[in-house]
């Protein structure tokens, strides 16, 4: 390929869901709710929880494996490592640098990514970046989230929507017009506030007025959330089929961010997608954040669900308000 002109593609792909099964009848138990309600509002059936001595590094080590081993790349390969996450093992430093030294990815730049459950979307861009810019070979984008340590288990009206898990893509150098075809990101922090978690930053150091006030946990307005989700994933999906020149027609499937079955059915509506070319396995996990969008293209890959050459479009929204799509032609042989 000429020497100034290169894209990225992903060439490996790996999930890791904690073992732990919480269902619907299992938060009956917990708060005043029903698995009819938790369905038919959200589509959610179960989710998977941490252990206690579970951090976010190693759900995304595992993934991280999973994809270097699908790739059949040395962890020493890799030039850089970038989780996007908001549920870190610490404050500082990043999540990445665990994974690095555990990965033994010795050669590798750490970082993460904070934008909620865009991060993943905005994390790839950034790999294509950095490698279409000749800075980085071989980049590993992680999304990982622990939500459930940072959900308020006496809010009915969070709790029973997150989930734990990682999903992980490993990324190199393809030629022009492969791999990543097209990326569209956005924001908005005059919404910050209908999606965060107020308290343990250095507006609210951690207290015992934060305590008191709950502010450690994830506040939400979910109906404000809901609508402008459906406008931003939309919005973000034809911004990328018109960079690229492509329609909707051409797209084998659409992995949109798994929060609500109601979001996504209006996404899928909106953009006039045949329903079976729209990705859900919300039922399975919940809202992961980050990490529903990689762990969903893991299960497709290793499915074969989709063929070497499909189109396949990421589409996400998440706190911030962030939101963004990828267009990208599956490279990813069975
Ligand atoms: N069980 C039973 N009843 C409940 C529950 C529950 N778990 N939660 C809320 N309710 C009640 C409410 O109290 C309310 O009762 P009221 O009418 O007596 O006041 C009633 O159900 C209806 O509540 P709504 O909030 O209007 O329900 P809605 O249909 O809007 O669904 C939901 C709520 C599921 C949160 C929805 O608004 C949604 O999915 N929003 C988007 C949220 C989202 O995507 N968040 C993730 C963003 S990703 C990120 O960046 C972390």
């Amino acid at each position: 390929m000429p020497e100034s002109l290169r894209s990225s593609r992903i060439i490996g792909t790996g999930r890791y869901v904690p073992s732990r099964v919480l269902t619907n009848f299992d938060l009956e138990k917990m708060v005043e709710t029903s698995d009819e309600w938790i369905v038919t509002r959200t589509g959610i059936r179960e989710r998977r929880i941490a252990a206690e001595n579970e951090a976010c590094s190693d759900l995304a080590l595992a993934a991280c494996q999973e994809a270097l081993a699908m790739a059949r790349v040395d962890a020493k390969e890799i030039d850089g490592i970038i989780i996007a996450t908001i549920s870190g093992d610490m404050q500082f430093p990043a999540t990445a640098a665990f994974v690095q030294d555990r990965l033994g990815a010795t050669n590798a730049a750490a970082l993460d990514v904070s934008a909620a459950c865009s991060g993943f979307i905005y994390g790839v861009s950034m790999a294509h970046a950095l490698i279409s810019s000749r800075q980085m070979n071989r980049v590993l984008v992680v999304g990982a989230e622990l939500l459930t340590k940072f959900v308020d288990w006496s809010d009915r009206a969070t709790c029973v929507l997150f989930g734990d898990g990682a999903g992980a893509v490993l990324m190199e150098p393809c030629a022009p017009g492969e791999g990543i075809l097209a990326i569209h990101m956005k924001s908005d922090g005059s919404l910050a506030e209908l999606l965060c978690i107020p308290g343990g930053g250095s507006r609210h150091p951690l207290s015992p007025t934060t305590y008191s006030e709950r502010l450690q946990y994830i506040k939400m307005k979910g109906d404000g959330v809901f609508k402008w989700a459906v406008r931003a994933m939309v919005d973000a999906s034809h911004a990328v089929l018109e960079q690229s020149g492509h329609s909707l027609s051409d797209v084998a499937l659409v992995i949109p961010h798994q929060a609500n079955v109601r979001i996504i059915d209006a996404v899928t509506e909106r953009l006039e997608i045949p329903r079976e070319r729209v990705l859900i396995n919300l039922d399975r996990y919940g809202n992961t954040s980050s990490a529903t969008i990689p762990i969903a293209y893991d299960e497709v890959a290793r499915a074969n669900r989709v063929k070497v050459g499909d189109l396949v479009l990421f589409t996400g929204f998440g706190g911030g308000f962030t939101w963004g799509s990828v267009l990208l032609k599956h490279a990813i042989s069975s």
